[in-house]
């Protein structure tokens, strides 16, 4: 097939692109290179199923495309709140663009969504089912209601223009090729261990989140996009960790000796996140297999290579 992914030069989008070329598809990457980069898909530029166009998805595009993977759009909040109104016109007219493009070339459409249409959740785990606590005027608006519009975007144009939609719902997920500045607390812990620096904890650090090793998430991806199920689906790990246990995992497999330090918590930080996989088990026939020890040690020794040829690692055990 030839398949289109935005945001394909990204942490995900770069992922995603390499299952896809492994399995002999044809693959057009679309990445304004925001925060995305050449180096995570230059394996592939020589390749002759693959093709790269710089292009901002806020602009329409006219392309010939089976499948459209819309990952395109900033995930941390350093990057979506650095422009918040560009984030919001990327969830908007960037996906109204790739719809409109799905609906002209009666591609199959697939949104990335996120967790964070729950916002600070009241229900606990969450099921698709869940509506949400959004504060539509915060600092994380941006994004959580810019995913929001997304998905109703993409459940309109189904509804309206028969738009062939899948939708997933993304749990925070971790592996190479994360960025060192992006502040998620993954690469945070990391890059602050690897540094020789104490890692910084938010709040008292008993707030939970479920981490799911990027291999797993690309599959779920493959599987719901391949599947009969519109969605939305919940792809995560639940496996549920404290922040301050993530951060004594990263600090014991570092550096045991590192210090931890607490510094006051960020307003709409959500207490805790924690996805119902049910659907996805039951539909999808699909639950992750990677343990967070192993996943750790993948993300930590890509982490160690990329910043010691920098020159930024203190820490090399
Ligand atoms: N990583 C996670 O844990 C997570 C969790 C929930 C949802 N998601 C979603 O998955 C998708 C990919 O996330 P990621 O972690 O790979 O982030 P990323 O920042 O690494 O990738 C996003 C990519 O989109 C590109 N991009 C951004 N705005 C664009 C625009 N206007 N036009 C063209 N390209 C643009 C960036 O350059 C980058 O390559 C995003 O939609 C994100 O919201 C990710």
């Amino acid at each position: 097939m030839r398949i289109l992914v935005t945001g394909g030069a990204g942490f995900l989008g770069s992922h995603l692109i390499d299952r896809l070329m492994t399995e002999g598809h044809e693959i057009i990457c679309l990445d304004n290179f925001y925060t995305g980069h050449k180096r995570n898909i230059l394996q592939w530029m020589n390749h002759p199923n693959f093709e790269l166009i710089r292009h901002d998805i806020t602009e329409p595009i006219r392309l010939e495309v089976d499948q459209i993977y819309h990952l395109a759009c900033p995930a941390s909040p350093v990057h979506y709140q650095y422009n918040p109104v560009k984030t919001v016109k990327t969830n908007v007219m960037g996906t109204m663009n790739m719809l409109g493009l799905a609906k002209r070339v009666k591609a199959r459409f697939f949104l990335a969504s996120t967790s964070e249409v729950y916002g600070d959740p009241d229900v606990h785990p969450q099921t698709e089912e869940y509506r949400g606590n959004v504060n539509p005027i915060g600092l994380r608006s941006c994004y959580d209601e810019g995913k929001r519009i997304a998905e109703t975007l993409t459940f309109d144009y189904h509804r309206q223009n028969g738009v062939d939609v899948r939708v997933v719902r993304i749990f925070n997920t971790y592996g190479p090729r994360m960025l060192e500045n992006d502040g998620r607390v993954v690469s945070n812990f990391i890059v602050q261990a690897l540094q020789g620096k104490p890692l910084t904890v938010y709040g008292d650090g008993s707030q939970t989140r479920s981490f799911c090793y990027v291999s797993d998430l690309i599959d779920g991806f493959i599987r719901l996009m391949n599947s009969d199920y519109v969605g939305p689906v919940n792809i995560g790990n639940p496996g549920e960790y404290t922040i301050l246990q993530l951060a004594e995992a990263v600090r014991d497999m570092v550096d045991p000796t590192a210090e931890i330090n607490f510094k006051p918590l960020p307003s709409d930080d959500p207490r805790r996140r924690r996805p119902d996989i049910t659907k996805a088990k039951t539909l999808l026939n699909w639950e992750p297999t990677v343990p967070l020890s192993e996943g750790l040690k993948l993300t930590i020794d890509d982490f160690r290579s990329r910043m010691s040829k920098s020159g930024q690692v203190a820490i090399n055990r």
